[in-house]
């Protein structure tokens, strides 16, 4: 609880200011900088041209078309997974598909209520309003919300102390698209009031193989197929790394050699970046080291570890755990972070010998149970 009420609180959103290693690493999840352009140029603009996601796509077509049979706004939206997924896009998508303008708020911009009444009054009929990391709102704000989403209407607050009265505002129906990466940070109360919530996951590898050759195509990059199968093998299920790795080894096809992608110079460059085959880099790596070499397999805290690749704990946590616990290599016990077996295998190392029972109570601790 009081780790969620940190991130609630917490100034910088996480994994969005990743320190040292995280900022600039070719398999971050984040955008960072002149990567947003870049992006925005790559985006569908439409549903069908979206790859992947089908049961959100489908499900959000259905949602969209009978809004727009019924000539009503939709239900709001809430679309939740982690950075590089789509959400941004898919808002973006929503607002053209129904062919209504689109307007872009987030939740840390949101700092007080009389920010949001601001946005709300001056939204115009149908329009869709995007809040992205919507879990990061102030509260005053979370709470006009959840009447303008109900009842399309803000009650603004005139005056002070006893005094103080509400006037309630009537504001045009609009469709809250709301955005966030901590799904599990979201109020009851908020989520509750959204009609439609699409989980994003992580994508196929042949999905990201169509999005690789897709960006190939926008860019302008002759590719091969089993080099845009190599890319996207090493992209960790996200569109957004399979992009900037297409970019990366893009650069290294041009100066290299004469700018066609084969599948040996995606490998070439790939190594060249310190992205294996698994699309662990050298922070992953950095972290399973430690965990195997300095710590025995662990299990050690995330502080310790941390230290022991020079980072901080919020970039170890946000940036590189995922990956590693979703890969399997890296496993969170309540005592600390270990080493998996697959991770021994995947360093070409003997898992070490279990340790000794220690005074665990009634002698059942080495069971493995925990
Ligand atoms: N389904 C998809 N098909 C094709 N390209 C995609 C798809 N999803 C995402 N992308 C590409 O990946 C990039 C990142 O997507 P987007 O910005 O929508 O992610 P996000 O979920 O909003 O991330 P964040 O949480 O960091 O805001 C975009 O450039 C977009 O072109
Ligand atoms: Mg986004």
């Amino acid at each position: 609880m009081s780790e969620e009420g940190d991130a609630r609180r917490s100034a910088r959103p996480p994994g969005r200011a990743a320190h040292g290693a995280g900022e600039d690493r070719v398999v971050s999840p984040v955008a960072e900088g002149e990567e947003q352009a870049i992006e925005a140029a790559l985006r569908p603009k439409r549903l069908d041209e979206f790859v992947g996601q089908q049961r959100v796509r489908e499900q959000l077509s259905l949602v969209l078309q009978s809004a727009v049979r019924r000539g009503r706004t939709p239900d709001h939206i809430m679309l939740s997974g982690g950075p590089g997924l789509g959400k941004t896009t898919l808002s973006m998508i929503i607002a053209a598909e129904l062919g209504r303008p689109l307007r872009i708020s987030s939740g840390p911009a949101i700092e007080r209520a009389g920010d949001l009444a601001a946005v709300l009054s001056t939204l115009s009929e149908g329009e869709v309003l995007f809040v992205d990391e919507i879990h990061r709102m102030a509260r005053p704000a979370e709470e006009m919300l959840y009447v303008a989403m109900e009842d399309f209407r803000v009650d603004v607050v005139v005056g002070k102390g006893p005094g103080a009265t509400a006037i309630p505002l009537d504001i045009a129906p609009f469709t809250l698209v709301g955005a966030t990466t901590r799904a599990g940070l979201l109020p009851a109360p908020l989520r509750d009031r959204f009609g439609f919530v699409a989980h994003m996951d992580f994508y196929e590898p042949a999905e990201l193989e169509v999005i690789v050759e897709r960006s190939a195509r926008l860019l302008r990059v002759d590719i091969h197929d089993d080099a845009a199968t190599e890319i996207s093998g090493r992209s960790r299920g996200t569109p957004r790394i399979a992009n900037r790795l297409l970019r990366r080894v893009r650069d290294f096809a041009e100066v290299r050699a004469d700018g066609v992608i084969t599948r040996e110079l995606a490998r070439a460059a790939l190594t060249l970046y310190e992205v294996d085959e698994r699309g662990l880099d050298r922070l992953d790596r950095a972290v399973l080291n430690a965990l195997m070499h300095t710590f025995g397999g662990g299990p050690v805290g995330l502080s310790t570890l941390a230290v022991s690749v020079g980072e901080e704990p919020e970039t170890v946590e946000v940036v590189a755990e995922p990956f590693l616990v979703r890969q399997g290599l890296l496993a969170r016990t309540p005592r600390g972070r270990v080493a998996t077996r697959a991770a021994w295998e995947h360093a070409g190392l003997a898992p070490p010998p279990p340790p000794p029972t220690t005074g665990t109570l009634f002698g059942v601790g080495d069971e493995g149970s925990e």
